[in-house]
C-alpha cells in the first residue's frame, strides 16, 4: 500500500530514489514520484502509472542532487493520475505519504475556508497543506511536525522535505510502516528494508508518533513530546541477492523454488535435541499452555495457512481452534478473554486489518503470538510473542514461500502444544518430529513437478472458470490455490469443499469448467474419487494432485499429478501439493500474459482497511 523512500548523502538522490522505488514497487504501482533538491531548488516530478512511465519521463538525464523523496502508489483518495501521484506540495512542504488520512476532508474545509486552493483530489495534498500551515507560524520543522500530528487521524508514514532545510529529511509514523537506514556518509528512510539493501543493512525503527530527523553524517529520533531518544540500531540478516531476481523470470517463480530453504530456515532454530524448543523465541511452554481455546486471525493467504493450523492443533493438541478473516474479528465482538490464545499471522507484519485485531485481542486481556516474516514489524511489535519466519524478502504480491513458513510453524506449533496438553507421548512426538525434519527435502522433490505442471496449464489456461476441490486439509488447500489462480492470471475461480459440491455449485460444470481436485488424504480417497467421477459425468475436465502411489481409476480424472513419494504421513501431504497449485497458477497467469509479479489492482502489503 505505497512505498516511500528517502536518501540523503553523497550520490545523485536520484538514482538511490529510482533504484528504491523499484524494490518497493510491490507495495502499489499506480504512479511514481520523486522530488530532490536541485542546484535550482526543490523539483518534483511524477508520473501516473508504473515506475518505468517516470523513469522514461525522466530520460537518460537525471535530475541532480544529494537528497531528495520518492513514492509509489497504491491509489486510496482520487483516481491513478499524474496530479494524485506523490509527492505532494504546498508552500515550503514536500512530502510523500502512506497511508490513510481518514479526516481529511474535515481538514481540507477548515484550509479551504482558510483560502487555501487544492490541486488534487488526495487526502495526502491536505496534510502537505496543512503542514506548511504550521511551519509559516514559526518555521520550526519539528515543532510544526508535531502540531500537524495533533489534527491528524488516521494511517501514516511521512517523509518530508523543507525547501529552506536543503539535505535533511524529515519523517513520522503511525501505523504504517517506517525505518531510517544508517550508511556511512548516508542515511535514509524507507518503507522496509528490501528498498535499502543496496545501501546498508543497519536500520533504526521508528515508533509511533516519532519523528526522524535524517542528514547524511546522522539521524535523530524525537519522541512524540520533542525529546530526542537513543535508539539501538538493529541489523537486517536479508541481503540484496534475496531480493534481486537472480536470473528467474519473475519473483514468483524463485520465491516458489526457495521454499525448501525457507522451510529449513524456519524449522531448524525450534527443534533441539529432538523437541520443538521455541526458547530462541521466548516462547516459553507456560505460554503454550492452559487456555480455553485458540483464535487464529489473518487475511488472505495467511489465513489459508491458518485453516492448516486450526486443522493441525485440534487432530494434534484436541483445543478448539477458529480462523478468523481479520477485517471480520475486528467488527465481531468476538468472545475473547484472558483464557484464551490468539495467533495472529502476517507476512509483512503490518495488514492493517490484522494489527486492528491484534490491538483488539490485546485489549481484552487474551495472549497474543504473532507469526510474522518482517522482522520489527508492527505486528512483530505489539505482539506479546513472536515466531518468525525466516522466508527472506517475499517481493512478488502473489504469497508462495510465506504461507509455506506460516504453515510449517502451525505444525512446530501443534506439536509442541499438543505434548505440553499430554496428547501425545514422547514416541508419538519423536515420530513427528522426524516428519517435520524432512519437510524441507518432500518441498524440493515436490518440485520436481514443475515441467509437468507447466504442461497441465496449457489445458487450462483458455478456461473462463475452474473450480478447486478438497476434503479436510485438501479443502483448505484448494482455497489457496483457487486464490493464487485468481489474483495472478484473472482467471475466475472457486474452491469447494468437495462434498459441497453437488448442494448447488455443480450446476456450473461443464466441458468448459475444468475442476483441479486435491486428494493427497489416504482416508478421504475414495470420496474424493467419487467426486471427480461426478465432475467427469458432467463433461469436466480434472486434474488431481494426489500422493505417489494413489489409485486414480481413467474415469475419474485426465491428468494425475503425483506428489514425491517422500510424503510417509498424509497430516504432512499439505506443504507438498501447494507447490504444484503455485506451479499451475504462475504457469497459468505467465500463458496469459499477465503480469505475474504485479497483478492488477493489488498491493503486497495492505496497510489500509
Ligand atoms: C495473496 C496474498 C495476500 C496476503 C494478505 C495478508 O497471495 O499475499 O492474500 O496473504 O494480504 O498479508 P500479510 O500476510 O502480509 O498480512
Amino acid at each position: 500500500m505505497c512505498g516511500i523512500i528517502g536518501y540523503t548523502g553523497k550520490l545523485q538522490a536520484a538514482n538511490v530514489l529510482l533504484e528504491g522505488l523499484c524494490n518497493l514497487e510491490y507495495r502499489g504501482y499506480d504512479s511514481a514520484g520523486i522530488a530532490l533538491f536541485t542546484p535550482s531548488g526543490l523539483k518534483t516530478y511524477k508520473a501516473q502509472g508504473r515506475l518505468s512511465q517516470l523513469e522514461a519521463m525522466l530520460g537518460e538525464n537525471l535530475p541532480e542532487g544529494q537528497c531528495g523523496i520518492g513514492h509509489t502508489r497504491w491509489a486510496t483518495h482520487g483516481a491513478p493520475s499524474d496530479i494524485n501521484a506523490h509527492p505532494h506540495a504546498s508552500g515550503s512542504v514536500t512530502l510523500v505519504h502512506n497511508g490513510i488520512l481518514e479526516n481529511y476532508m474535515e481538514l481540507k474545509d477548515i484550509l479551504l475556508k482558510q483560502g487555501r486552493i487544492f490541486v488534487s483530489q488526495t487526502d495526502t495534498e491536505v496534510i502537505a497543506q496543512w503542514l506548511d500551515e504550521e511551519y509559516q507560524k514559526t518555521r520550526e520543522p519539528i515543532k510544526a511536525i508535531r502540531q500537524t500530528l495533533k489534527a491528524m487521524k488516521g494511517a501514516y508514514a511521512l517523509g518530508i522535505l523543507f525547501a529552506d532545510h536543503p539535505g535533511v529529511l524529515y519523517a513520522v509514523r503511525k501505523d504504517s510502516p517506517l525505518i531510517v537506514g544508517l550508511g556511512k556518509g548516508e542515511n535514509l528512510i524507507a518503507s522496509d528494508i528490501t528498498a535499502i539493501l543496496t545501501y546498508t543493512r543497519d536500520y533504526l525503527l521508528v515508533e509511533e508518533h516519532e519523528i526522524a530527523v535524517i542528514m547524511p553524517e546522522r539521524a535523530e529520533i524525537y519522541s512524540p513530546e520533542g525529546k530526542q531518544v537513543n535508539r539501538e540500531p538493529c541489523r537486517a540478516d536479508w541481503d540484496i541477492g534475496a531480493a534481486q531476481k537472480g536470473g528467474y523470470a519473475h519473483f514468483m517463480r524463485k520465491e516458489i523454488d526457495e521454499q525448501p530453504h525457507a522451510l529449513e530456515a524456519t524449522i531448524s532454530p525450534r527443534l533441539n535435541n529432538g523437541q520443538i524448543d521455541f526458547s530462541v523465541d521466548h516462547v516459553e511452554d507456560a505460554f503454550l499452555s492452559n487456555f480455553r481455546s485458540i483464535q487464529i486471525v489473518a487475511c488472505g493467504t495467511a489465513m489459508h495457512a491458518g485453516m492448516i493450523g486450526k486443522h493441525l492443533i485440534e487432530f494434534l493438541a484436541r483445543i478448539p481452534v477458529s480462523v478468523n478473516i481479520a477485517s471480520e474479528y475486528r467488527y465481531s465482538n468476538p468472545i475473547v478473554g484472558k483464557d484464551d490464545l490468539v495467533i495472529i499471522v502476517s507476512q509483512s507484519g503490518e495488514t492493517a486489518d490484522t494489527l486492528a485485531a491484534l490491538r483488539l485481542a490485546k485489549s481484552r486481556g487474551a495472549r497474543t503470538l504473532a507469526i510474522v516474516n518482517v522482522v520489527g514489524s508492527s505486528i512483530a511489535r505489539e505482539a506479546e510473542r513472536v515466531l518468525y519466519t525466516y522466508a527472506g524478502p517475499e517481493i512478488a504480491v502473489a504469497s508462495t514461500k510465506a504461507y509455506s513458513v506460516q504453515t510449517a510453524m502451525f505444525y512446530l506449533l501443534a506439536l509442541r502444544i499438543a505434548c505440553l496438553n499430554g496428547k501425545l507421548d514422547t514416541g508419538e512426538s519423536s515420530s513427528y518430529i522426524e516428519k517435520i525434519q524432512e519437510i524441507p527435502q518432500i518441498v524440493e522433490a515436490s518440485l520436481k513437478t514443475a515441467p509437468l505442471c507447466k504442461k497441465i496449464a496449457a489445458d487450462l489456461a483458455d478456461a473462463a472458470d475452474l473450480f478447486y476441490i478438497g476434503r479436510g486439509l485438501d479443502y483448505c488447500l484448494s482455497m489457496e490455490g483457487s486464490l493464487k489462480l485468481k489474483e495472478i492470471s484473472y482467471l475466475h475461480s472457486e474452491a469447494y469443499a468437495a462434498g459441497e459440491l453437488k448442494h448447488g455449485t455443480i450446476s456450473l460444470i461443464t466441458d468448459k469448467v475444468p475442476v483441479i481436485a486435491v486428494a493427497a488424504q489416504s482416508s478421504l480417497l475414495e470420496k474424493m474419487i467419487s467426486n471427480m467421477r461426478e465432475v467427469k459425468a458432467r463433461g469436466g475436465f480434472v486434474v488431481a494432485i494426489c500422493q505417489a502411489g494413489y489409485n486414480i481409476p481413467e474415469d475419474a480424472a485426465d491428468r494425475v499429478i503425483y506428489l514425491p513419494d517422500l510424503v510417509k504421513d498424509e497430516l504432512f501431504a499439505p506443504l507438498a501439493a501447494i507447490v504444484p497449485l503455485q506451479l499451475i497458477a504462475y504457469e497459468i497467469a505467465s500463458l496469459r500474459g499477465c503480469d505475474v509479479d504485479k497483478p492488477r489492482n493489488l498491493a503486497k502489503s495492505v496497510t489500509v482497511e
